[in-house]
């Protein structure tokens, strides 16, 4: 609505400089050719030796006719010498314009009258300097007037259909947009009702199809989050439901039946590693959201070797209980930005798998080298291998190759997402390659971190 009343002020302003426009040139034009007139004719006067009716009346006859409706000219007191329109003869003529020509002045005055330019021009008849009479002239031109009322008529119309053109045009726009508005508004509603499979269908390439596309992106990106949140939940729950559920079987059966020592003794220690478990789980619960949650950690410059070793020490006893054996080979000279508790559980996580999933007798192989700008850490096993289908999903939340004998040595699944979080956090790379029966491989890569150089 606002660009229709600024079109109207903006073309009424043109209609009012295009009509005043054409009158000043018209104007112009006429006076002009009016004292032209009047010159020659004063010219034409002053050059008689007798000034009087008779001669001005035979001197103007003789003169080319000058086109006027009437023209008067009056001796030196405005008594009238010669009137083409025959009235005013032998009269004074007091003609505000005839007094102020007789003041030794130039005039000329114009207006409309019915369509009509009439126009006055009047001038002093000079004679070497000394005021002898006066040329008045009065002129009705209803031509001219008709062309200038023609072209005010015509430029109000032009202006008209220009107003129509852009109302029609700006209420027709306004609506689309509007529409358009209230279809992107309305999928607002709708995904803050919570359906983020809603999609939103603009076409054009203007702004608004711009913003329906970022808005498509986003609910995209939302939906991912909330698919992945629910998935994220529902899997807890499962987890946890199950030593739960196992806790509550176990207890059921101790108070049910009439148990010897020996057996209850034995589920309340199944009783015990059921709830270690749990404990287990929700520390790695834990753990990841905190990974999750803190985008930037304080890292400093470690050495890797003393943390793989510590980490070696803490794993010996499952290690020896299995039946494994431990073959070290590291480089020390190899720092990284990382914080300590960080690569305490990458190296933690990978070992313990490779001990976790390896046949008793079996090895393990852990290996710190350095190559150019990268520290490289190798866990290789000589375990059960890993699926060539599963590789892509070993990092998922929960997710467990062989179910029941990972459930069964206490996983949750959650080592490896724990291990892939903390090394996208801190700008790392893992790789895995396995081969069933044989063994598997994980390849952790960070910059290594060279302390002068990298500090500046
Ligand atoms: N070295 C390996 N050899 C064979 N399979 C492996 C190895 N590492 C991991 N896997 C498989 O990948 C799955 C996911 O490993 P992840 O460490 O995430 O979970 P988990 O070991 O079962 O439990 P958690 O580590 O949370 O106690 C494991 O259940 C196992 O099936
Ligand atoms: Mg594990």
């Amino acid at each position: 609505m606002t660009y229709v009343v600024i079109t109207f002020v903006v073309l009424f302003i043109l209609n009012i400089y295009c009509s005043q426009t054409c009158r000043t040139i018209f104007n112009q034009s006429k006076q002009i050719s009016m004292i032209e007139k009047c010159e020659l004719t004063a010219d034409t006067i002053s050059s008689l030796d007798v000034i009087n009716s008779s001669t001005v009346s035979t001197a103007l006859t003789q003169m080319e006719s000058l086109k006027v409706t009437r023209l008067i000219v009056t001796d030196r007191n405005a008594v009238a010498l010669y009137d083409s329109a025959n009235i005013a003869k032998g009269n004074y003529v007091l003609f505000p314009e005839i007094m102020t020509a007789i003041d030794g002045n130039k005039v000329f005055i114009c207006s409309y009258q019915d369509g009509t330019m009439v126009s006055h021009a009047a001038m002093p008849i000079l004679f070497y300097d000394t005021m002898i009479g006066c040329v008045y002239m009065t002129d009705y031109d209803s031509a001219q007037g008709a062309l200038i009322h023609s072209l005010q008529k015509n430029v109000l119309q032009i202006t008209l259909i220009l107003q129509i053109i852009v109302t029609i045009f700006s209420i027709a726009f306004s609506q689309t947009f509007s529409r358009r508005l209230k279809e992107i508004m309305s999928s607002m509603r709708i995904i803050q009702n919570g359906d983020f499979s809603h999609k939103l269908s603009m076409s054009g390439n203007d702004e608004l199809t711009i913003l329906a596309n970022e808005f498509n992106d986003l609910t995209e990106r939302l939906q991912t989050s909330e698919q992945k949140r629910r998935r994220f939940v529902s899997d807890a729950s499962h987890e946890l439901k199950t030593p739960l559920a196992s806790i509550k079987l176990l207890t059921d059966s101790i108070l049910q039946n009439d148990m010897d020592m020996e057996t209850t003794r034995e589920f309340v220690g199944d009783i015990g590693n059921e709830a270690e478990r749990l404990n287990r789980m929700t520390a790695k619960l834990l753990s990841l959201t905190k990974v999750d949650s803190q985008e930037t950690p304080d890292a400093e410059i470690i050495y890797m070797a003393p943390t793989v070793n510590r980490v070696c020490r803490m794993l010996k006893p499952m290690a020896r209980q299995e039946n494994i054996s431990i073959h070290l080979n590291l480089e020390h000279d190899c720092p990284v930005l990382i914080l300590e508790d960080d690569l305490y559980q990458i190296v933690f996580n990978l070992m313990e798998n490779g001990i976790k999933y390896n046949p008793p007798g079996g090895t393990l192989y852990v290996t710190l080298g350095r190559q150019d700008d990268l520290a490289t850490l190798t866990v290789k096993d000589s375990g059960v291998g890993i699926p060539e289908d599963a590789i892509p999903h070993i990092f998922e939340r929960f997710y467990r190759v062989d179910k029941a004998r990972s459930r069964a040595s206490g996983g949750s699944g959650l080592g490896l997402a724990i291990v892939r979080a903390i090394i996208l956090r801190n700008r790392g790379e893992i790789t895995v390659s396995s081969q069933m029966g044989e063994g598997t491989t994980f390849t952790v890569t960070f910059p290594a971190f060279d302390t002068e150089v990298d500090k500046e």
